[in-house]
């Protein structure tokens, strides 16, 4: 028989199907596969809620159309003819016989949990107990783990039952279309590799801001926090693609060894350089608790100490109700030297923007003589990417469509996550106070202070847009 890991399934199990994950996202993306042409295989969800197969479908043509997406008639038929449903309580054997049964003559299946971790290890079991994990994959949703003996503890829970291969952990952020962008563009290219090092580079900015509270999500924020919301996961795993050498192998640990390597690298984060802010209002929004000192902004320093990269720091910013919304990775290079043929101050750094979200592109931000004058000025040569490229598959289409053809690349290794969690460890035990920050700005005036020495703060890049 061929290898389970790498066997494309022949039925998806969702767990959770009537929960607000997949209606956000989850029809919606498998809706865009089939447009695609590349869902092949039934689906069957799993949940508490006493649904029909008709009921099933109605919910999820409302959750695509709410999603925005254009419904083409047919597509939509092949795509609900997939579905079917299962109900039952996960603490119950007999849900797992029902889940035997409606996968009876499927031999690789791939379980979907979109579910709280704290049952993954339940659902696991039930599922093993009737024999339906040997060639299964089991795709699992964030958060793994609050800190790091919890992720640890979740590791082991599922190991007992499931070998590494089988375990599929989704951080969206390795699902996004700009981030695959950063390896391309890196490693295609002749004329970025060899800037990119400690010879070249002042610093490497990375900055996530969204310009929106916490909103209706307060009961899950307030115990979470932005250090372990998208710093622990999703922008450590940017860096990790953009600080990593180039896999020699394209198979899925190829890449995933060199983003392990790089957070191998990476000493614990100091707390001295680490600052927290709190917009304004955040206390009244409702599930947070009073008095609360969850920050909804983490700034950060963090160092790899390799022959790459030892002396760059990256400095992170990642918060909640600021200016605009926008990701982006911004990488700024030396400073050169007073030029003896011009007038005035050395010209500004040169920095390379990728960018993340909304509308991802690079700007390649660079100086060039200001006319009739001796001085230099900048100027941006820029591209949003899909100007020129078109449009390109959402994060979760991607990472379905990978799980179901059995490709691990961009899901996350155990090894990873404990990784990640190690470095943002001491910042969970010695967290610094709150700031408060007005919402609408670029957080608490300390995050300032973080960067002394180095280039200020950017605003992101939001040409294009
Ligand atoms: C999620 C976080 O993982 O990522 C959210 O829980 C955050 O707080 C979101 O808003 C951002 O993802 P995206 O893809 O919308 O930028």
């Amino acid at each position: 028989m061929a290898d389970p890991a790498h066997t494309t399934a022949d039925v998806l199990v969702v767990f959770g199907i009537t929960g607000d994950l997949a209606k956000k996202m989850t029809f919606r993306s498998l809706y865009r596969l089939e447009a695609r042409g590349k869902l092949r295989c039934p689906i069957v969800g799993v949940a508490l809620d006493q649904w029909s197969d008709d009921m099933l479908r109605q919910h999820a043509r409302q959750a695509v159309e709410d999603s925005g997406e254009q419904v083409d008639d047919g597509i939509f038929a092949r795509f609900a003819a997939r579905l079917s449903m299962v109900t039952g309580d996960y603490g119950d054997a007999a849900t797992y016989e029902r889940v035997a049964k409606a996968l009876e003559g499927h031999h690789n299946p791939v379980f979907y949990l979109e579910i709280p971790p704290s049952l993954f290890g339940r659902v696991v079991e039930g599922l093993a107990g009737v024999g339906l994990t040997a060639r299964a994959r089991v795709v699992v949703e964030k958060p793994f783990g609050h800190d790091l003996p919890s992720a640890r503890e979740l590791n082991a829970e599922l190991r007992r039952l499931l070998g590494e291969w089988q375990i599929l952990r989704i951080d969206h952020f390795l699902g996004k279309e700009p981030a695959m962008d950063i390896l391309f563009l890196r490693f295609a290219n002749s004329v970025f590799e060899p800037l990119w090092n400690r010879d070249r580079i002042r610093c490497v900015q990375i900055t996530m801001a969204e310009d929106f509270g916490v909103e209706d999500r307060g009961g899950f924020y307030d115990p979470v926090g932005a250090l372990r919301d998208v710093v622990q996961n999703h922008l450590l795993q940017i860096i990790g693609l953009i600080a990593s050498e180039p896999p020699s192998t394209a198979d899925a640990d190829g890449l995933r060894d060199k983003r392990v390597e790089v957070f191998r690298a990476m000493p614990d984060a100091d707390p001295a350089h680490y600052v927290r802010g709190q917009y304004d209002g955040y206390l009244d929004v409702p599930g947070v608790a009073t008095g609360s000192e969850t920050e909804t902004f983490a700034a950060l320093k963090l160092e790899i100490d390799n022959w790459r990269w030892s002396g760059v720091p990256f400095f992170i910013r990642a918060g909640k109700a600021l200016a605009v919304r926008a990701t982006e990775v911004r990488i700024i290079f030396k400073q050169p030297p007073r030029l003896a043929f011009g007038s005035g101050s050395p010209p500004h750094h040169d920095e390379l923007v990728l960018r993340i979200d909304p509308d991802p592109g690079a700007d390649l931000v660079v100086q060039v003589k200001t006319p009739g004058a001796q001085t230099t000025r900048t100027v941006d040569l820029s591209l949003v990417f899909a100007e020129e490229l078109g449009s390109a598959p959402e994060p979760y289409e991607r990472l379905l469509g990978d799980a179901l053809r059995g490709d691990a690349a961009l899901f996350t290794r155990e090894d990873s996550v404990e990784e990640t969690w190690r470095i943002v460890q001491p910042l969970l035990d010695a967290p610094p106070p709150v700031e408060p920050y007005t919402p609408g700005g670029w957080g608490p005036s300390g995050a300032e202070g973080l960067v002394t020495g180095f280039p200020g703060w950017r605003n992101p890049w939001l040409g294009g847009r």
